[in-house]
């Protein structure tokens, strides 16, 4: 489900959360848009209550800040891309995710390697969204 944005911020309405929670919702996926933070105080309250995942969008908001936590930081996962026309841009198709978790981070690699490990070995079902060599010298 869309939530609708606060006209002044154009950023996530958090007081329109609630009403688009469904049984089958699993997380909430603020985008920071414009290089300015969603309100991550109220989405991590409704998350907290309603035992959701937050995955922050960050992709237009690399370096922008919520308090003195940077963009990509508050969340299970922080997603950023490197497109050219993006805040950080690269030479072509390129992007990261973040995360604290240790655990998830191993995750996200298998899932980003065709879902491989050890070498042929196929664990799940993956992407090829390795960044290249080329890009993450740019
Ligand atoms: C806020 C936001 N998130 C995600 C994307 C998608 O990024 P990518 O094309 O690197 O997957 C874009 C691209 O315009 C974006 O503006």
């Amino acid at each position: 489900m869309f939530v609708d944005i606060d006209p002044k911020t154009f950023n996530l309405d958090p007081n329109r959360i609630e009403d688009a929670i469904t049984p089958l919702t699993r997380a909430i996926i603020p985008v920071h848009l414009f290089g300015q933070c969603a309100d991550m105080d109220a989405i991590g309250v409704i998350a907290q209550q309603k035992g959701l995942h937050i995955i922050e969008d960050a992709a237009q908001a690399i370096g922008a800040k919520f308090r003195s936590w940077p963009a990509g930081s508050m969340s299970a996962i922080g997603c950023l891309s490197f497109y050219p026309t993006k805040n950080l841009g690269g030479f072509g198709d390129s992007g990261m995710l973040t995360t604290h978790d240790a655990a998830m981070a191993e995750r996200l690699r298998l899932f980003a390697a065709h879902g491989m490990s050890p070498r042929y070995y196929h664990q799940v079902v993956g992407l090829n969204s390795r960044i290249d060599s080329l890009q993450a010298a740019v």
